[in-house]
C-alpha cells in the first residue's frame, strides 16, 4: 500500500496566498473593469492560466495598459512603476507581501540617515528591483561576498537582504565588513518560509523512497527544494503537473514524499497525490489480474483434462459443448474471461448474462480504464462482450465481473501480435510526460521524446490529442512496458517514397522541385 506524506511546509506561502486570493477577489469586485497583474502573480502557470480563466490577466509592462484594474505581485515593484500607474489612472491594488514592503521600507530609511546601503539579492530578481527602487537608486546591490569586498566602504553601513536570501550567507556577508566600518546597521529582511520549507522537505526526503517536488519548472525555489532532496540520494522527482508522473517511478515504492515550491497551489498537491493513488491501483489491479490469470491457467489445465476425460464418455458433444452445456454455475472460475449479452444498465453499472443461468455485474469502475459516468458511454444493451470473473458471488449473492480487465487482456493480446508481425498501429497520444509522450493502447504505451518525428519537436505538447501511426519498437510484459515509434514508420514511407521517385525519373526529364537549402557549392 502506497503511503504518501506531504511536507509539513509546502506550497503557497502566506505572501503567495495573499496576492491570489486579492487577485480573486478584485475580480469579483471590479466586475465591469478589466484585471491584470504586472507580471506573472507567481511563478506557476498552472495557476496564471486559472487566474487568466477568470478573467485577471497578466501583463508584461504598464504601457500594454490605459486603464483597468493593476494588481502588484507580490515581489512588488518600484516606486516609478507605481507612479505611472497613478498618472495613466489605473486602479492599483498593492498585493506586495508584507515582508517585502519591510525591506523596501528599511532600505530607504537606511539611505534616509545616511547609511552607505546594501542590498543582498539578485540584481535582476523583481523583488530587489523593487527595493532598490525604494531607495531612489541610491543603494548598492551585492550577490555575494566577492561582489561585496570590491566595493569601497564609508564609516556608516547598513544592509537588507532579498527575502529569499539564506540566512547563514547573509551572516557570512556581514561578517566581512564588520570590522571595515564604524557603524554597521543590518536588518534582517529574510523571510524564514523559504528556510522551514527547505528543512522540512529535507527531512521528509530522508525518510521516503522517493520524493515530488512539485512547483514550476522556473521556479527558482522549487528547483533549489529539488536539489536539497536530490542531495540526500532519495530519487527526487521535479513535476509541474501529475500529468508528469511515469509509474515507473512509484511502482514498488511504500513511502512517497511530496513538497511543494512556494508557487505551488493545494488544488495541484492534491491532483498529485490522488493521480498516483490511482496509479497505484491501476499497478496493484493489474498485478492482481496477473495472478488471477495465472491461477486460471493452471485451473483450466485441470479443467481440459477433466473435459478430455468427459468426452471420451459422452463423444456426442464438443468441447465448446461440455464447457457451456450443463449452465451450472458451478462451472465458473475466478479469474475466467466469458462472453455475454448485456442485459440492463444502470447508474451503477451494467448486468450482464454471462449463459450460466445467472447474470453477474459490472460495476462502473470495472467497465473502463477511466471510470465512466455513465456506462451506456462503453455498451448498450444486446451488445456482446468480454467479461473477467471477479467474484462468483459477492456478500449480496451477486456474481461481479470486469470488462475493463477482460479489454486489458485483449489489448495485450493485440499488442503482441503487432509487435510480432511488426504491423503498424494507431493510437490517441493522452499526454506529454518527461522524455515523451504517452499514448492509449487499452495499456499505457509510450513514445520516446526522439521517437514522435523525424527531427527535433519543439514542443511535444502539440501532439497531444492527436492519433499517431506507429510501430512497436520494445515490448515487456511483466514490467507492463510498451515502447512505440512514430519516427520509424515515417522513415519507411519517406524510404519507400524516395525509391518511388527514383525509380520514376529519367535523363532527361522535366520535373518540379521545392529548393529546401542553399550552400557554397549549389542549391
Ligand atoms: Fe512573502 Fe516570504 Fe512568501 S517574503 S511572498 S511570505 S516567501
Amino acid at each position: 500500500m502506497l503511503e504518501t506524506i506531504t511536507a509539513e511546509e509546502a506550497g503557497f506561502c502566506f505572501g503567495v496566498q495573499r496576492a491570489v486570493d486579492i487577485a480573486i477577489e478584485a475580480v469579483k469586485s471590479y466586475e465591469n473593469k478589466d484585471v491584470y497583474t504586472l507580471g506573472p502573480i507567481i511563478h506557476n502557470p498552472q495557476v496564471v492560466k486559472k487566474l487568466e480563466n477568470l478573467g485577471v490577466k497578466a501583463i508584461d509592462s504598464i504601457d500594454e495598459i490605459d486603464k483597468g484594474v493593476i494588481i502588484i505581485r507580490s515581489h512588488g515593484v518600484e516606486p516609478e512603476i507605481l507612479n505611472k500607474a497613478k498618472e495613466k489612472g489605473l486602479h492599483i491594488i498593492d498585493a506586495t507581501c508584507p515582508y517585502v514592503k519591510n525591506a523596501q521600507k528599511y532600505a530607504a530609511k537606511l539611505v534616509n540617515e545616511g547609511y552607505q546601503t546594501f542590498i543582498y539579492g539578485d540584481k535582476d530578481h523583481p523583488e530587489v528591483r523593487g527595493i532598490y527602487g525604494a531607495t531612489d537608486k541610491k543603494a548598492t546591490i551585492i550577490n555575494s561576498k566577492e561582489e561585496l569586498l570590491e566595493k569601497d566602504f564609508s564609516q556608516k553601513i547598513g544592509f537588507v537582504a532579498q527575502t529569499t536570501k539564506s540566512p547563514t550567507s547573509y551572516k557570512n556577508l556581514i561578517s566581512e565588513v564588520i570590522i571595515k566600518t564604524n557603524e554597521l546597521k543590518v536588518f534582517n529582511t529574510i523571510c524564514n518560509t523559504t528556510e522551514v520549507r527547505q528543512n522540512s522537505a529535507l527531512n521528509l526526503a530522508k525518510k521516503v523512497d522517493a520524493m515530488f517536488v512539485i512547483g514550476g519548472h522556473n521556479s527558482a525555489n522549487t528547483n533549489r527544494l529539488a536539489q536539497i532532496c536530490k542531495n540526500t540520494k532519495t530519487p527526487t522527482y521535479h513535476i509541474e503537473t501529475a500529468d508528469e508522473i511515469d509509474f515507473n517511478w512509484i511502482k514498488g515504492k511504500e513511502k512517497i514524499g511530496i513538497t511543494a515550491g512556494a508557487s505551488t497551489p493545494d488544488w495541484l498537491i492534491k491532483e498529485v497525490i490522488e493521480f498516483m493513488k490511482e496509479e497505484e491501483k491501476d499497478v496493484e489491479m493489474e498485478e492482481q489480474n496477473d495472478e488471477v490469470l495465472e491461477e486460471t491457467m493452471e485451473e483450466s489445465e485441470v479443467e481440459e483434462s477433466e473435459e478430455k476425460e468427459s468426452v471420451e464418455e459422452n463423444d456426442e458433444l464438443t468441447q465448446d459443448e461440455i464447457k457451456y452445456s450443463d449452465n451450472d454455475i458451478a462451472d465458473l472460475k475466478k479469474g475466467q474471461t466469458v462472453k455475454g449479452t448485456v442485459v440492463e444498465i444502470n447508474d451503477e453499472g451494467i448486468y450482464v448474462d454471462v449463459g450460466y443461468k445467472t447474470e453477474g455485474f459490472v460495476p462502473l469502475r470495472e467497465l473502463a480504464h477511466e471510470k465512466p459516468e455513465d456506462a451506456s458511454e462503453h455498451v448498450d444493451v444486446d451488445d456482446e462482450i468480454e467479461v473477467v470473473v471477479l467474484t462468483i458471488e459477492n456478500d449480496e449473492g451477486e456474481m461481479i465481473l470486469s470488462k475493463k480487465r477482460a479489454d486489458y487482456e485483449k489489448a495485450w493480446e493485440d499488442i503482441m501480435e503487432a509487435y510480432d508481425n511488426e504491423e503498424i498501429i494507431e493510437a490517441e497520444v493522452t499526454k506529454r510526460v518527461k522524455g515523451g509522450l504517452v499514448v492509449n493502447l487499452g495499456v499505457r504505451g509510450f513514445i520516446p521524446a526522439s521517437h514522435v518525428a523525424i527531427g527535433y519537436v519543439e514542443d511535444l505538447e502539440d501532439y497531444v490529442g492527436e492519433t499517431l501511426r506507429l510501430k512497436i519498437i520494445e515490448v515487456e510484459r511483466e514490467n507492463n512496458n510498451v515502447v512505440l515509434s512514430a519516427r520509424k514508420v515515417l522513415e519507411k514511407e519517406m524510404e519507400a517514397k524516395k525509391e518511388e521517385t527514383l525509380e520514376e525519373l529519367e535523363k532527361d526529364q522535366t520535373v518540379e522541385g521545392e529548393v529546401t537549402k542553399l550552400v557554397d557549392f549549389g542549391a
